[in-house]
């Protein structure tokens, strides 16, 4: 059986060490998590195949890293101190604030089973919420000093533009990779890692020439679509597309579409959003915007020292290209894999006895763990040795998390394992060491399979082998 609500999932997580709240023993921070010894192992897993799809695959995009602090200009240019804002209302009652657009999904802080509006409370109208989080730069409380914590890696991209243009000499169509934390002053930060205010995204800014955005929109939306298919292991059925109307778009959008889950508990809801952004952002940070022949329309800039453009060889021209952007966030593809894995299943055993198994069925790829190492006997010195220079030697490899446990009996061993979707464990046994009935099995270890649970028996000189074909 799936996940039926979050709490399942958030419990899992807890008691497991994927994810823990965010400075917990203070009373917890909102809207921040922390990602425990297996969170963290599953979220790096999930950047690593991403990166693998999006730069390593292929043969136009670089990747690069910028800084979350950039100077405050960037954000004015960009549009986000004036537009990146959410209409926030108070409760004249219960003090309550909450987004104006998202009323349905927020509690009442007096009558938890109401909405709020729909309780005796007056609200307040709606007044402009910059999400944008602002920090003092240097130790002089000079007014001028600020600067925002980045809401999306998108500028850092836009801003090196050139940087990447000039130092890899890229010819369009080419794009450029980041995967990095924002920060967002969510109003109602919710629902676990669905809605936090320190995320982490993985975006890509892909420059066309104008003309062709459109299909190669299109083509992003086919290709990010089948990736958290294929790589994230997401069903097809709790994926949808969504077409943002025409008059909801963002300020640079010309058309833009996301990809949504069906996560428990919320419905389907956003997990990455694709957008052509058509020239407005090299347009906006450039200078002498009058002399670039621009489309979209943008705010005049005094402080930009460079202009964005790329020098057409066919045309002998500067242009400004045109960028599509596939902006996915790490955390709400953390959950929806999470989700996704989540599986009870009740097995029967011989006199007719049942039994609940939690079982992640993750993609090997994406486990924590690849390989738990367990030994059939912990008292048995030979067998707890032989077990743990297994365990050394998978994970020597490099390729690999593996672990050694022998904390319980081995029915325990498996259903820990299975809850945290370790995709195998070994066995080691006294046919390991030769001194079982068959000779012949020495050296040999027994390989469960997680979602199978059916096992196999074979040599330790080719376990690595094995499981490396399969992760
Ligand atoms: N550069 C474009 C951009 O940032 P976005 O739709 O605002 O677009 C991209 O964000 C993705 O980042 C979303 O699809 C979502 O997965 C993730 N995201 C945005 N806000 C988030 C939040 N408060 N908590 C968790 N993930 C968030």
């Amino acid at each position: 059986m799936a996940a039926q609500n979050l709490e399942q999932i958030v419990s899992l997580c807890k008691r497991r060490g994927f994810i823990f709240p965010g400075s917990d023993i203070y009373g917890g921070m909102q809207g921040t998590y922390d990602y425990g010894p297996l969170g963290v192992e599953l979220k790096n897993n999930l950047k690593r195949l991403w990166w693998k799809h999006n730069v390593y695959e292929r043969d136009d995009m670089e990747g690069i890293e910028t800084a979350i602090l950039m100077n405050k200009y960037v954000w004015k240019y960009s549009g986000h101190e004036e537009t990146f804002v959410d209409p926030l209302v108070d409760c004249k009652t219960c003090k309550g604030r909450f987004r104006e657009d998202k009323l349905q999904d927020a509690q009442c802080l007096k009558h938890p089973k109401l909405h709020p509006g729909e309780c005796e409370g007056e609200l307040t109208e709606p007044r402009a919420f910059n999400l944008m989080f602002k920090t003092q730069v240097g130790p002089l409380a000079d007014p001028d000093s600020y600067a925002y914590l980045r809401p999306e890696t998108a500028q850092g991209m836009f801003v090196n533009f050139k940087n990447v243009l000039d130092s890899t000499n890229r010819k369009l169509p080419f794009g450029i990779a980041q995967i990095g934390k924002s920060f967002r002053n969510e109003i109602t930060p919710r629902n676990f890692l669905f809605r936090v205010r320190e995320l982490e995204q993985m975006e890509i800014e892909y420059f066309v020439h104008a003309g062709q955005d459109e299909d190669w929109h299109e083509k992003w939306i086919q290709d990010h679509l089948e990736w958290w298919i294929n790589e994230v292991g997401l069903s097809r059925d709790k994926l949808q597309l969504y077409e943002h109307p025409k008059e909801k778009l963002s300020h640079y959008s010309k058309r833009t579409v996301d990809i949504l889950y069906d996560f428990p508990t919320l419905g389907f809801d956003e997990l990455e959003g694709i957008a052509n952004r058509t020239d407005f952002d090299l347009g906006s940070h450039s200078r002498e915007q009058d002399k670039l022949g621009l489309s979209a329309k943008v705010m005049k800039n005094e402080h930009s020292t460079e202009k964005l453009t790329y020098f057409d060889q066919p045309t002998n021209k500067h242009i400004v290209p045109f960028v599509v952007e596939p902006a996915a966030g790490v955390d709400r593809g953390v959950l929806a894999a999470l989700c996704e894995a989540y599986d009870e299943e009740t097995l029967v055993d011989a006199n007719g006895k049942s039994e609940i198994r939690t079982v992640l069925r993750l993609k090997p790829a994406l486990a924590p763990i690849k390989v738990a190492v367990l030994p059939l006997k912990k008292n048995a010195d030979e067998i707890v040795a032989v077990g743990k220079s297994i365990k050394n030697m998978l994970q020597a490899s490099g390729a690999m998390r593996a672990v050694y446990d022998d904390t319980a009996g081995i029915g325990k061993l498996y259903r820990r394992q299975d809850e945290v979707g370790t995709p195998f464990c070994v066995t080691v046994d006294f046919d390991t060491l030769g001194q079982g009935q068959d000779p012949n099995l020495k050296d040999t270890v027994t390989i469960r399979d997680r979602d199978t649970m059916l096992q196999e028996r074979i040599p330790i000189s080719s376990l690595l082998d094995y499981v490396q074909k399969r992760i």
